[in-house]
């Protein structure tokens, strides 16, 4: 009746064989390694403890004097590159902490980058610095009219002096992550007039305006206190604006390209890595995390295989590195 050669039996072509123990690594594509991974910590100047984060197992705010104590723990794990967050003293309607000599992250990253070998990263943003949590000054009058946002080229320059003041505190890399026009290039222009013309800028190019960033607001303080961010975040509906999006960053000198959320975004990682030849950065977000905590705890999921399985799919899609709250127990058991 059917011609046609059955796969598997009277095929010669047997997928199965190179499936084997002892062959499966030799042919294996992807590989995760330590050198991947970007640990994310958190600097809390408000605390002399240091207070677990209940939507983010495992992660803490540390006090300043303990900056370097955790980021010891991370590099014990074999991680060598960490992502930076603060929670400031105080906040105000400009942010003034994220771009203070005394600021939370440049105390921070003085004392990293003085006793300890990690790469420091800072995430560049003013949401955790302003007291209605947008990531910019916003317009007068936002609070009560939603057409009304953040004021983009004003808090432009506010991202550009945060960004030079972590370069002077001794950061190696910063990643601006508020996702207004021009950041890119106003941080570039800041660094470069400020004598940092070799510190390179890892952008958050294709963020979305995203839910899953839940935990991440509880984590750091930094919910907006009214509105939310789909005016300058993108939306999840988007992916050839995303391509628009890099196009742009990478004119205005981004060195790395970053796509964030990473997994419900595995298209945009992919495509970025067709488009670019610039390193690809995904961030497997707070939210990525706490979803397959709260489902191990409930005995659903494997968290140390799920954990690894999410990493290797980032790295499939095509991520070179990948920031994630997994960092140390992944490295752990690699
Ligand atoms: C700051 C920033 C956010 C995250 C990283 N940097 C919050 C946001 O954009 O709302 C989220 C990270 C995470 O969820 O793990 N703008």
């Amino acid at each position: 009746m059917n011609n046609t050669p059955r796969p598997g039996r009277d095929d010669a072509r047997r997928p199965r064989r190179l499936r084997a123990d002892g062959v499966r690594s030799l042919v294996s594509e992807t590989g995760l390694s330590a050198s991947d991974l970007i640990a994310p910590v958190f600097v809390d100047a408000t605390t002399d403890e240091r207070v677990p984060i209940d939507s983010m197992p495992g992660h803490e705010r540390v006090p300043v004097d303990d900056a370097v104590a955790r980021v010891e723990e991370v590099l014990a794990t074999g991680v060598e590159a960490v992502m930076v967050f603060g929670i400031p003293e105080f906040k105000d309607d400009r942010g003034t902490r994220a771009y203070a000599e005394t600021g939370v992250v440049q105390r921070a990253v003085r004392q990293i980058t003085a006793e300890t070998d990690a790469y420091v990263i800072t995430d560049v943003c003013l949401c955790e610095y302003t007291e209605h949590g947008h990531c910019g000054i916003v317009e007068p009058g936002a609070e009560e009219d939603p057409h009304l946002t953040v004021e983009n080229d004003e808090s432009v320059d506010l991202l550009a002096a945060t960004a030079v003041s972590h370069a002077e505190a001794g950061a190696d890399m910063v990643a601006p992550s508020a996702s207004l026009d021009g950041m890119v290039g106003a941080i570039r222009d800041g660094l470069d007039e400020g004598g940092f013309r070799n510190l390179p800028i890892m952008s958050y190019a294709a963020k979305y305006e995203s839910a899953f960033y839940g935990p991440f607001r509880d984590a750091a303080d930094g919910a907006p206190a009214f509105g939310d961010r789909r005016h300058y975040q993108m939306d999840p509906a988007n992916a050839r604006e995303a391509r628009r999006e890099v196009e742009l960053d990478v004119g205005e000198g981004a060195d790395v390209l970053m796509v964030k959320p990473a997994l419900p975004y595995l298209d945009v990682v992919a495509d970025v890595r067709r488009e670019h030849d610039h390193p690809v950065a995904a961030y497997n977000v707070s939210g990525e995390y706490a979803m397959l905590h709260a489902a191990a705890e409930k005995g659903w999921l494997d968290l140390d295989a799920v954990a690894h399985e999410s990493l290797l799919s980032i790295k499939r899609a095509g991520a070179d590195l990948i920031l994630t709250y997994f960092a140390e127990d992944v490295a752990e058991s690699l």
